[in-house]
């Protein structure tokens, strides 16, 4: 198994590539790859941690060599957001970068799953998947936008209203990863009740909260560590569906579904990807109106990735 990570230098990249280092599986090939010139330094760094994962370094010259063989390929290169900034704000320069490093998978594993962390994700997997439609190697069940942070935050910030633990909750959170396209249902958390007010206030904190870290680190970036956190667990529960394991994860995917190409649900992972696009049950009253006021925009991020593919 080999895992590549690019973007391996920035805040994400260097948190993503310490948990891999420490959780995957032995035997497994970590590729760090980023276009800033501290990355084999990283990989030195990492290589120091004693266990079984063999870490190497790429610069910016090296992205063949990155991505040669590789089963995963965990894509959070670009630019984070600074405070007054939206995702979409975003575009102009990490559609190009997702762009390049699409090629580059393209031409060096077009078989390897493929997670985008990259902003604005709603667009840049659109861009992706355009850039594999061209090239004729497309693999709808291999291609997943990471929303795992909306999914653990809202964990998180249930646990801590309920006073629970985050380990017992369980929280869908489907649509998109932006704003009011990231829609948590909070109607199916099991065990939970929760008054109208409360849940107006949880949505709006769960769709703001990456927000809230931009605003926190004040011009420093954007969320960091809990997305590090947020995609190595999905590389993980890749990994265990590639070796055999049925795993369950919402990701943000081409399900052909009803509403929108791209859209974040619950899906079963397996060997080839996702096996399976799972039903993600009945909507409260609150949540089929939030999901129907989001769909134009979702669509409108959806084709402008498309149209930065195709003219
Ligand atoms: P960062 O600036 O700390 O790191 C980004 C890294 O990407 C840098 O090391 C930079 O050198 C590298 N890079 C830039 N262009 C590249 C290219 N062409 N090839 C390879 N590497 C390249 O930023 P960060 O905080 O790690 O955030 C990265 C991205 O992840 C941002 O777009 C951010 O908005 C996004 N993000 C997504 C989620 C999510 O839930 N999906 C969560 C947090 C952040
Ligand atoms: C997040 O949700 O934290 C990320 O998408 C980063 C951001 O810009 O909010």
């Amino acid at each position: 198994m080999k895992v590549a990570v690019l973007g391996a230098a920035g805040g994400i990249g260097q948190a993503l590539s310490l948990l891999l280092k420490t959780q995957l599986p032995a035997g497994t090939e970590l590729a760090l790859y980023d276009v800033a010139p501290v990355v084999p330094g990283v990989a030195v760094d990492l290589s120091h941690i004693p266990t079984d994962v063999k870490v190497t370094g790429h610069g910016k010259e090296d992205l063949a060599t990155a991505l040669k063989g590789s089963d995963i390929v965990m894509i959070p290169a670009g630019v984070p957001r600074k405070p007054g900034m939206d995702r979409a704000d975003l575009f102009n320069v990490n559609a190009g970068v997702v762009k390049t490093l699409a090629e580059g998978i393209v031409e060096n594993c077009p078989k390897a799953h493929t997670c985008i962390i990259t902003n604005p994700v709603n667009t840049t997997v659109a861009i992706a998947a355009e850039v594999f439609k061209k090239a004729g190697t497309y693999d709808p069940q291999r291609l997943f936008g990471v929303t795992t942070l909306d999914v653990i935050r809202a964990e998180t910030f249930v646990a801590e209203l309920k006073d629970l633990n985050p380990a017992d909750i369980t929280v869908p959170v489907i649509g998109g990863h932006s704003g009011t396209t990231i829609l948590p249902l909070l109607s199916q958390v099991e065990g939970v009740t929760f008054s109208d007010e409360e849940i107006e206030k949880l949505t709006h904190r769960i769709q703001n909260a990456g927000t809230e870290v931009v605003e926190a680190k004040a011009g420093g970036g954007s969320a960091t560590l809990s997305m590090g956190q947020a995609a190595a667990r999905f590389c993980l529960s890749l990994v265990n569906a590639m070796n055999g394991e049925a795993v369950i994860e919402y990701a943000y995917v081409d399900g052909k579904g009803e509403h929108a190409r791209f859209f974040a649900q619950p899906v079963r992972l397996g060997a080839n990807g996702v096996e399976e696009v799972l039903p993600y049950g009945d909507l409260s009253d609150f949540e089929e109106k939030a999901l129907n006021d989001m769909l134009d925009t979702l669509k409108g991020d959806i084709a402008k990735g498309e149209e930065f593919i195709n003219g």
